[in-house]
């Protein structure tokens, strides 16, 4: 079994189901409410463990019972809350999710993942340095995120980003990383250009891989343009589809997938995911992608 290390991100998603999406000024009646655990970097923690890696989770909730609750699920996901930290400064994150129309919106308060400091790294710095691969997104302080990244590359540690949600990234995070997975929104703002997405991707050979909804994956081999196709499922809700893709492409490279194997792994997992709501309750076990 490979380990996984997840720098990053533990929410709980307050869930809204509705026929419609509120326009700005208006009120609508929804459906159902929900309250599940989330956070990217906790979803893809539990991704790549239900997916067959051994996973580490480093990162701060608050001492609160939305962080008890976050940290109960992610033991229960088999996922090691020994590096997690518990604060009074902030309140554990927290999602607002709307599900309607076919698709999610979502506005998250960071709370106390904005509590994750450069001491923290370096207080778990033996447990970065023994990954077989870290991950990282953008919900925690950016500054974080470069520190964690430089650690790894100093220390030949493999680093896979998700750049979420999207920022314009420092050329020397982009060096710093082994592997970046953009959808093909994100893809333009990380790298501040709008370049043809083709000519982009051929400029990151086996690094960027651009997640891209119904149209599949895509990827350069540093010879051909890859393009691996998107599953036809019953679509319930595309929210954490992203943090399954992340977790399962991890967990697939972590126990020795080639790249390519392991986009066709997440990209099933991930398609599995969408099929139930919330991020983490529709992410398959290795048992039923094999
Ligand atoms: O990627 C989905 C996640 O984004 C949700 O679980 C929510 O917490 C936000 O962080």
């Amino acid at each position: 079994m490979g380990k996984v290390v997840i720098v990053g991100s533990i929410n709980v998603d307050m869930v809204f189901t509705s026929k419609v999406r509120p326009k700005a000024g208006e009120t609508v009646l929804g459906e159902e409410f929900s309250i599940i655990p989330g956070g990217k970097g906790a979803n893809q923690a539990v991704a790549a463990s239900k997916l067959g890696a051994e996973s580490y989770m480093i990162g701060c909730v608050g001492n609160d019972s939305n962080g008890e609750f976050s940290i109960n699920n992610l033991t229960n996901m088999n996922v090691s809350t020994d590096c997690i930290d518990s604060t009074n400064e902030a309140t554990t994150g927290v999602a607002n999710i709307v599900v309607a129309e076919n698709d999610n919106s979502i506005i998250v308060i960071a709370g106390s993942n904005y509590k994750i400091t450069k001491n923290t790294i370096d207080k778990y710095k033996d447990v970065i340095l023994s990954a077989d691969i870290v991950l990282l997104q953008l919900e925690i302080p950016i500054d974080i995120v470069e520190y964690t990244a430089e650690i790894c590359k100093k220390n030949n540690v493999d680093v896979l980003l998700n750049p979420a949600p999207a920022i314009e990234l420092k050329k020397s995070l982009i060096e710093n990383v082994t592997y970046i997975t953009p959808n093909e929104h994100e893809l333009k703002i990380i790298l501040g250009k709008h370049d043809n997405i083709d000519e982009i991707i051929r400029k990151y050979p086996n690094k960027l891989i651009v997640t891209m909804g119904a149209k599949g994956v895509k990827y350069f081999d540093g010879i051909d343009m890859k393009l691996i196709p998107s599953y036809n499922v019953e679509v319930v809700d595309t929210t954490g589809a992203g943090d399954t893709f992340c977790g399962g492409l991890a967990a697939a490279l972590v126990r020795g997938d080639n790249i390519e194997d392991a986009i066709k792994f997440a990209n099933k997992a991930a398609a599995l995911s969408i099929t139930k709501l919330g991020a983490q309750s529709g992410m398959p076990t290795l048992e039923q992608l094999l």
